[in-house]
């Protein structure tokens, strides 16, 4: 894993910025695997800012979203189709046919969950997966416990999860208690992966990613695994973390 150390959250969502432009400049057709959260917040907007400026056109990009809840309609204000609607899609030229996300209202979720693995696999797979990380490691929303092999999948929530996220809706009680997610083995099967980690509150995770045990405990620490993984870590996110040169 290589390991970029960056000041702070700015610096952070430039860096992984520069990165995703440099592949939508740098090739014919390219596949990003996204991810929600506060994290890449800071980098859609610099990618959106980027765009108004530059005019780099992002008709080449096709994007398939890492994870969306149980429940929640596309209209949904906290729906992950929302957030990136709101976040990045609709600020750039991006064909919206060339944007997926799992669905989180289906009479069939499980079938939702094949086909979604299928449809990526039949358009050539992910080239660079964008991933934040949760306090107990989960990425996407493979929490603790998840299986290494798993596939993109129905989850019951954590409640840390829930409690976490709890933020973005009225009550604790609105958030939903089921998503749907890429698996880990869905993940694994990216290219390239880019994990941004930024703030106090990623400190412990951050140093079990980098020198804990690889464990479906701790699901992040399967990247330690992955061939091309980079990781964007702020100064608050690393400050308790032994880094060896
Ligand atoms: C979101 C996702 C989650 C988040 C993680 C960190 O699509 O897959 O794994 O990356 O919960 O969330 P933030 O960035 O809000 O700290």
């Amino acid at each position: 894993m290589e390991l970029i150390k960056v000041r702070d959250y700015n610096e952070m969502s430039q860096k992984a910025a520069e990165i995703l432009i440099g592949k939508v400049k740098g090739s014919e057709k390219i596949n990003f695997g996204l991810a929600t959260g506060g994290t890449p917040k800071g980098l859609y907007e610099k990618m959106i800012e980027d765009h108004q400026k530059n005019g780099i056109s992002y008709k080449n990009v096709t994007t398939f979203n890492l994870d969306e809840y149980a429940g929640l309609s596309e209209e949904d204000p906290n729906s992950y189709h929302y957030y990136m609607n709101e976040s990045l899609f609709k600020h750039i030229d991006i064909l919206k046919s060339n944007t997926h996300l799992p669905k989180g209202i289906s009479e069939h979720l499980e079938k939702e969950c094949s086909e979604y693995d299928k449809m990526i696999a039949e358009n050539g797979g992910i080239d660079l997966q964008v991933l934040g990380i949760g306090q107990n490691g989960h990425i996407g929303f493979n929490e603790p416990g998840t299986s290494f092999k798993s596939n993109t999948h129905v989850v019951k929530l954590a409640e840390s999860t829930r409690e976490a996220n709890a933020r973005y809706f009225d009550t604790i009680d609105d958030v939903p208690t089921h998503a749907i997610t890429m698996g880990i083995a869905s993940i694994m099967k990216s290219k390239e992966i880019l994990l941004l980690v930024s703030g106090e509150a990623k400190q412990e995770a951050m140093g079990k990613l980098m020198h804990g045990e690889v464990t479906e405990e701790f699901p992040a620490s399967i990247l330690q695994k992955h061939p091309r993984v980079t990781i964007i870590a702020d100064q608050k996110a690393l400050s308790r973390v032994l880094i060896t040169p």
